[in-house]
């Protein structure tokens, strides 16, 4: 398109540089300027600004005969240069931000990458689901906001809202769309968004893969683009993309997420794509190639510890999500998670029932702390008018943020394990050179747990930190042992001795 316009441009220049040439004797170069053909001419312009924050994009205007292959030495880091098509795109940018009150001043370096990655670190917030299922209202999600504000959680990274199921009626609008439930959503979802992005706070959404949702209201089988279209000019920034009524058959689920994966590019909106197949077509392997984000590894999370999954109807126990993590570490990383579900403390029920978490206080220790070696998604699945402080404390903790949130992405691997003693030690290597390891007591007694540096590949003087404590626990030479309650864990980091 660009090329034909091109050449009707320069031949209308030489029709008029010829006529010059017959009646005023300039002589210019044969101006039927072949464009395409000879040697390469990279033409101006040489300079460009750009603003930091703002996608980059620069194409090489280059005439000369085709094909062309392009190159570009010292480009920044961040920016790419497609060799075919000499189109540069991208950039990554390490701001410094700074935050001063009465007391101090704050300096941390944050990284802004324009390109094709979002996500760069696992997604922090709260999700509609664990808590009230079907029964999500507008009034809930602005509330949650709200609190997320009033509690101080906004400030510690929680930053994604996920309305899930039950916000679309059961059937599509005769106009080809998706219809916004207006008895939950009065106001509509773009109100919902604008109010969270006032707050800044980011806006996540569920649909299907199939004709129908989980929960049996309208998905968007057939439907992707129109649906994303939708999403992109409500100024969603999430879609949990769901399985339920779909074939099982693998190829035809990467079609499915493919075709919405692309649908969501399309929109050119940063809209984080959230797979939800449960596991169960192994998506670690291809779910990035279908423009996925995060994807859940397993079956909806219960507030139950233990490796009978059937108790609760079928949810996955802590021990059952350990158990399928432990072999998926090196699939996930920035731009691209396991998702072992939502978090399951504090006030929860899917629905009506609300109930204090089943899992005891040292069960929720070790499922945060798993969450954070494991690099997963962090959502909240609590109703958080109704949170105390216990669970607060819990979703609060800095320090064990930092280690999920750790900008080098790397999800926690288990070192070792004894299944007699049903003791395992975790470690997830950090950015800085330091790792932090989880020892965790899955019997039902309290038992010493010794780590060897050798086990964690160091060696030499180490500084322990309890994270959970946020305390020093001193310098140890070859190797650290303490008393881990049952079903607790000691969560430490470890860093050479200056
Ligand atoms: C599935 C998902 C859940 C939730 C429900 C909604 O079960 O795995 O996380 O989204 O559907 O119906």
């Amino acid at each position: 398109m660009n090329q034909t316009r091109c050449i009707v441009i320069l031949s209308i220049l030489a029709l008029f540089v010829a006529s010059v040439s017959v009646a005023g004797n300039i002589s210019l170069p044969d101006a039927s300027q072949k464009v395409f053909e000879g040697k390469p001419c990279i033409n101006s312009p040489r300079a460009i600004g750009n603003y930091p924050a703002s996608p980059f994009l620069f194409y090489i205007p280059t005439t000369g005969q085709r094909p062309m292959e392009w190159s570009a030495e010292k480009l920044p880091k961040g920016l790419k240069l497609d060799s075919k098509t000499g189109i540069i795109t991208g950039g990554e940018y390490t701001v410094t931000l700074k935050a001063k009150n009465a007391l101090g001043t704050s300096t941390e370096k944050l990284v802004i990458r324009i390109g094709d990655d979002l996500l760069l670190t696992p997604p922090m917030g709260w999700n509609s689901w664990n808590t009230f299922g079907r029964h999500l209202t507008e009034e809930l999600v602005l509330q949650t906001a709200d609190a997320l504000v009033a509690n101080g959680m906004r400030d510690l990274g929680y930053s994604y809202i996920n309305i899930d199921d039950f916000w679309q009626l059961p059937e599509r609008g005769a106009d080809g769309h998706l219809q916004i439930n207006k008895d939950k959503f009065p106001r509509g979802i773009k109100y919902v968004a604008d109010y969270l992005h006032e707050r800044g706070f980011k806006l996540g959404i569920y649909s299907d893969a199939a004709d129908k949702t989980c929960g049996g209201v309208c998905g968007s089988y057939g439907y992707e683009e129109v649906d994303a279209k939708d999403f992109a000019s409500w100024g969603v920034d999430l879609l949990k993309y769901d399985y339920c009524n779909a074939p099982v058959d693998r190829v035809e689920a990467m079609e499915r997420y493919a075709k919405m994966g692309k649908a969501l590019r399309a929109t050119g909106r940063s809209i984080v794509f959230s797979i939800c197949e449960w596991g169960q077509r192994e998506p670690w392997k291809w779910a990035k190639q279908v423009g996925g984000h995060l994807w859940r590894v397993s079956g909806d999370i219960g507030d139950v510890w233990n490796r009978e999954a059937n108790k609760l109807g079928g949810l996955r126990g802590i021990l059952n999500i350990l158990e399928i993590n432990a072999p998926l570490s090196e699939y996930g990383g920035p731009s691209g998670w396991n998702d072992p579900d939502m978090l399951i403390v504090g006030k929860v029920g899917w629905g009506k029932n609300i109930h204090s978490t089943h899992l005891s206080p040292n069960e929720q220790y070790t499922h945060i702390t798993l969450w954070s070696i494991l690099a997963a998604p962090l959502l909240i699945g609590c109703d958080l008018e109704q949170m105390d402080d216990f669970t607060m404390n819990l979703l609060s903790n800095r320090e064990v943020i930092a280690i999920n949130q750790d900008i080098a992405g790397i999800q926690g691997s288990r070192v070792y394990a004894d299944n007699n003693k049903e003791i395992e030690v975790w470690s997830k290597p950090l950015k800085d050179g330091s790792i932090a390891v989880g020892l965790f007591n899955l019997s039902d007694n309290k038992q010493g747990i010794s780590i060897s540096w050798e086990q964690l590949n160091i060696q030499g003087k180490q500084k322990v930190r309890n994270l959970w404590e946020q305390k020093d626990k001193g310098i140890y030479i070859n190797k650290y042992q303490s008393d881990v309650p049952s079903h607790g864990v000691l969560f430490l980091k470890i860093e050479p001795a200056k």
